[in-house]
C-alpha cells in the first residue's frame, strides 16, 4: 500500500533532483519513483514507459455489511469499524483515487438506521462513491439512503445505472432477488443491459455487481450465485467494449476469465469467507489480512488490478541509496 506521507519521505530520501524527470503533478509520482531506482540523469530515455500513469483509478470495497449501533456481525465482526479503517486508506492512496465502487452487501439486514450508518461512514470518502445492492440489502430504504446522490432512477424497481462521467464508462447491474441469497439477471435487466450498452459501443466499459456470474470452487457460495448466467453472457459477447466485471457476494479475492472478459470478486476488508475448496465445506468465515481492489485504467493498458492490504504496515523503504546503488 502506497501511502501519501510514505511516499513522500521515500522520495525527499531517495531522488535526486531532475524536474524533468520529477513532475510534481502526483499523478507522476509513481513513475517518479521507478525513475529514482534507475539513478541516473541520462538513462531518462526510460521516462516514456515509466511515466504512464493512469487515467483513472477505482477503489472497490465489498460486502461492507454494517450494522448499526456497535453490533458485531455473527457476534464477532465490527463491521462499522473495518469500513472505517479501510476508507482511511482508500483517502490515502496515491494518486488520489478517482471513483470508489461499493459491490454490495452494503448493510447486513437492510434497516434504514443501518444504511444512515453506513451513509456516515461513507461521507468521510474524497471521491465520488457509487453503490450498488447485494443479496443482505433492501432496495427502497437504499434508495432513499442513496436518492440524494442522484444516480439511481426513481422509475425502475432495479437499482441498476450507467456512469458516464470518466474515461472508462462504469455500467452498475443490480443482481439481487429480494429474499433469496442468490442473485439473477432476469430478462428486464438483460433487456436494460443491451440497450445501456448499446447506447455508448465505442467506449470501454466495466461492469460491476453483486453476485458473480461464475463459479469459484467454494460450495456453499456457488450454491448463491447470478443465475441466468448463460444469458446474461450472450448480451456481454454481444458488446465487446465490455473489459472488466467487478463482483462482491464472496468476501474473498477471486479472478477467472468469463466469455472473454476478466472477471474478479473483491476482497474482503472486513471478514472473509474462508477458503476451502472441499466440496460440501462448511459455511465460515475468517479475519484474514483485510484488503481492497484498486483498479488502474488507461487506454493503453486496459485495467490493471491490484489488491490493496489495510493496515499499517512497514515501509516503504528504497531499494538504492543517494548514488542509485542497490543497497545491500
Ligand atoms: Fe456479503
Amino acid at each position: 500500500m502506497l501511502r501519501r506521507r510514505h511516499l513522500t519521505a521515500r522520495l525527499e530520501a531517495s531522488s535526486p533532483s531532475c524536474s524533468r524527470c520529477f513532475p510534481s503533478h502526483p499523478k507522476n509520482a509513481l513513475a517518479s519513483l521507478e525513475h529514482a531506482s534507475l539513478g541516473e540523469h541520462e538513462r531518462c530515455k526510460f521516462r516514456p514507459v515509466h511515466a504512464r500513469a493512469a487515467d483513472m483509478l477505482i477503489a472497490q470495497i465489498t460486502d461492507t455489511h454494517i450494522k448499526a449501533g456497535g453490533k458485531l456481525a455473527y457476534g464477532k465482526v465490527d463491521t462499522e469499524a473495518a469500513l472505517a479503517h479501510c476508507l482511511r486508506q482508500v483517502n490515502d492512496v496515491t494518486p488520489a483515487v478517482d471513483v470508489v465502487l461499493v459491490t454490495g452487501d452494503l448493510v447486513d439486514t437492510g434497516r434504514p438506521e443501518e444504511y444512515r450508518a453506513l451513509r456516515a461512514l461513507l461521507g468521510e470518502l474524497h471521491a465520488p462513491c457509487y453503490v450498488i445492492p447485494g443479496n443482505h440489502d433492501e432496495r427502497n430504504a437504499l434508495r432513499n439512503a442513496f436518492a440524494a446522490d442522484g444516480y439511481l432512477e426513481d422509475g425502475s424497481p432495479y437499482l441498476h445505472y450507467a456512469v458516464d462521467r470518466y474515461p472508462l464508462r462504469l455500467v452498475a447491474l443490480d443482481s439481487i432477488v429480494p429474499g433469496k441469497p442468490g442473485g439473477m439477471m432476469c430478462a428486464e435487466r438483460l433487456e436494460w443491459l443491451d440497450r445501456t450498452l448499446s447506447a455508448a459501443k465505442d467506449r470501454a466499459t466495466l461492469l460491476f455487481m453483486h453476485h458473480p456470474p461464475f463459479l469459484t470452487g467454494i460450495t456453499h457460495m456457488d450454491v448463491q450465485n447470478c443465475a441466468n448466467a448463460a444469458a446474461f453472457a450472450a448480451v456481454v459477447e454481444r458488446h465487446p467494449q465490455v473489459i472488466r466485471l467487478l463482483c462482491g457476494h464472496v468476501h474473498r479475492p477471486v479472478q477467472t476469465l468469463w466469455h472473454g472478459v476478466l472477471a474478479s470478486i473483491g476482497p474482503s476488508h472486513s471478514h472473509a469467507v474462508a477458503l476451502d475448496l472441499t466440496p460440501g465445506s462448511p459455511p465460515a468465515f475468517a479475519l484474514e489480512p483485510p484488503a481492497f481492489a484498486l483498479h488502474a485504467w488507461s487506454e493503453a493498458t486496459g485495467v490493471v488490478s491490484h489488491t490493496a492490504f489495510v493496515g499499517d504496515y512497514e515501509g516503504p523503504y528504497p531499494f538504492f541509496d543517494r548514488q542509485g546503488r542497490l543497497i545491500d
